[in-house]
């Protein structure tokens, strides 16, 4: 397959991610069911939609996958991936399970997002160096795939820190191909990076390097990776001409190594306004609403409760525990708010085959319990946690937000923070974190908080629902103008055009 399309290689757009636009779980009885792939960057490429040529690469990530893939012979395309082609790949469990789990979602995530906890914590020993082999075996599947599958000089746009490998080893097999990189996480700054094996820090760098243009969600990931380039590979950053791409698109660094020229790209992307507006209108949310609507019960004045609602993955950067810990503080210095508020704090389980997120998992229910025991009263129930991941229930809790809370440690984006304003029927408050890539737009109508402190979220929180309704429909009005200024289409459109260029 090397050095020229393969006999499938036809594609003029390609993209390659670890998760595909839908999985597939396989029952006792062999039929297999498809779900919709979580997370922004489903969500965000999911807008090359169907009827183009344009072939997504995936890995399969379970049983159900590998089945389907066998069914199929990797290539899907039906009702089911919503007419998307797909080529799924069935990776050998084992090489899987250590690029993902191991390489992937231990340590680089872990790397970028700053969640190193302990001072006994990362230590690369023994196993690494097997994991690592790993992880090079698996984005050598991707590249040998795409390969394959692209036609001459081919567009291609791999994704995230799963392949950061990818673009280099798919220029040396075809270095006809336009190749473009996109990480939807944030970027680690250069001493926290530098936690990496020196050879593991400059080898994710090099890789993501041999891309055309490699691309971020804000101006400040971009800025963090160039330092990394600098400081770890000595490559030389430029500062381009054109500004620093607010609306994407501009060209403000390129990156010099061993003679190659990388380009920098700003690509922050947006909610899907129509899509989330019809969606969230539908008879199967107003069913969630309703039953959502008895949960949350009437207050003392007889009127509907208030809520602050929080709709995330059950992810530790999510910062869930500290969210709760501050809507106890809420409770417990404003006693007045007691009966009147309920947190609808919805958790998906994410990741459950580390250790790390089931323990955060069982905490987060911990906390929600305790706060309950401590203030509910016969008819009141301070959090509704609910963990069983459903997208109407998700829009029904979205459109009877008050208060939306999104307060994580550090996160690429956050769509989250951009839907709810879209959708909320009578327009919310929104407490952001700064750490989020959302913030960069949306801090002048949020009420903003360092994610760490519980007293500033707290009070914020209490500032949120003693907004008085004009201004908050107005702020929730211009949140929402921003939120879906630059919709999936147009950030997956602005790339392809940056990288033809
Ligand atoms: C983040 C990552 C995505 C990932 C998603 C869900 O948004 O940037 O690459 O797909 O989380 O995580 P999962 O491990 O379930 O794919």
């Amino acid at each position: 397959s090397q050095g020229a399309p393969g006999p499938e290689g036809a594609a003029q757009v390609l993209v390659a991610s670890n998760r595909g636009p839908v999985s597939y779980t396989l029952d006792d009885d062999g039929t297999l069911t498809a779900k919709r792939g979580g997370g922004g960057l489903v969500s965000g490429l999911s807008a090359i939609g169907p009827g183009t040529d344009a072939v997504w690469v995936c890995a399969a990530l379970g049983e159900g996958d590998r089945e389907a893939a066998r069914r199929t012979g990797g290539h899907l395309d039906s009702g089911e991936t919503g007419g998307q082609s797909v080529r799924m790949l069935d990776i050998p469990a084992d090489t899987f399970e250590a690029a993902y789990h191991g390489i992937a979602n231990s340590v680089l995530w872990f790397t970028h997002h700053m969640l190193y906890q302990t001072p006994l914590e990362p230590s690369f020993d023994q196993g690494f160096g097997r994991q690592w082999a790993q992880y090079e075996a698996y984005n050598a599947a991707f590249a040998d795939a795409l390969a394959q599958e692209a036609g001459q000089g081919a567009t291609v746009l791999v994704q995230d820190y799963h392949l950061t490998l990818v673009p280099g080893m798919l220029r040396e097999r075809r270095p006809d191909l336009r190749i473009g990189h996109f990480s939807h996480t944030p970027w680690a700054p250069a001493d926290y990076f530098r936690l990496l094996p020196d050879e593991i820090a400059a080898q994710v760098l090099r890789g993501m390097l041999g891309a055309d243009r490699t691309a971020f969600l804000t101006a400040r990931w971009a800025a963090l990776f160039t330092e990394c380039c600098e400081r770890v590979l000595g490559a030389t950053v430029e500062q381009g001409t054109s500004r620093p791409g607010a609306g994407g698109g501009g060209e403000p660094l390129t990156v010099t190594y061993e003679g190659r020229t990388t380009r920098i790209g700003v690509h922050p992307l947006g909610a899907d306004g129509d899509f989330l507006r019809e969606r969230a209108h539908r008879d199967d949310v107003a069913e969630r609403m309703a039953q959502l609507r008895g949960q949350v019960g009437t207050g003392p004045d007889g009127g509907p409760r208030r809520t602050i609602v929080r709709v995330d993955r059950t992810e530790l950067s999510k910062n869930i525990v500290r969210g709760l810990y501050a809507y106890r503080r809420l409770l417990t210095d404003h006693p007045e708010w007691r009966e009147r508020v309920v947190h609808v704090a919805f958790a998906y389980p994410s990741r459950q085959d580390l250790t790390v997120y089931r323990d955060y998992t069982a905490e987060v229910g911990r906390v929600a319990d305790a706060i309950n025991e401590e203030f509910g009263t016969a008819g009141w129930t301070p959090v509704l946690l609910h963990v069983k991941d459903d997208f109407a229930r998700s829009l029904a809790a979205y459109r009877m937000a008050d208060v939306a809370l999104v307060n994580p440690i550090r996160d690429g984006m956050n769509l989250v923070a951009k839907e709810i304003p879209v959708v909320s029927d009578e327009g919310c408050a929104l407490v952001l974190s700064r750490e989020a890539g959302a913030y960069e737009e949306l801090a002048p109508d949020a009420l903003c908080v360092n994610p760490f402190d519980v007293r500033e979220t707290a009070a914020a929180l209490r500032t949120a629902l003693e907004l008085d309704p004009a201004t908050r429909a107005a702020r929730s009005r211009r949140l929402a103008a921003t939120a879906t200024s630059q919709p999936p289409t147009r950030w997956l459109l602005d790339q392809l055009e940056a990288l033809r260029d």
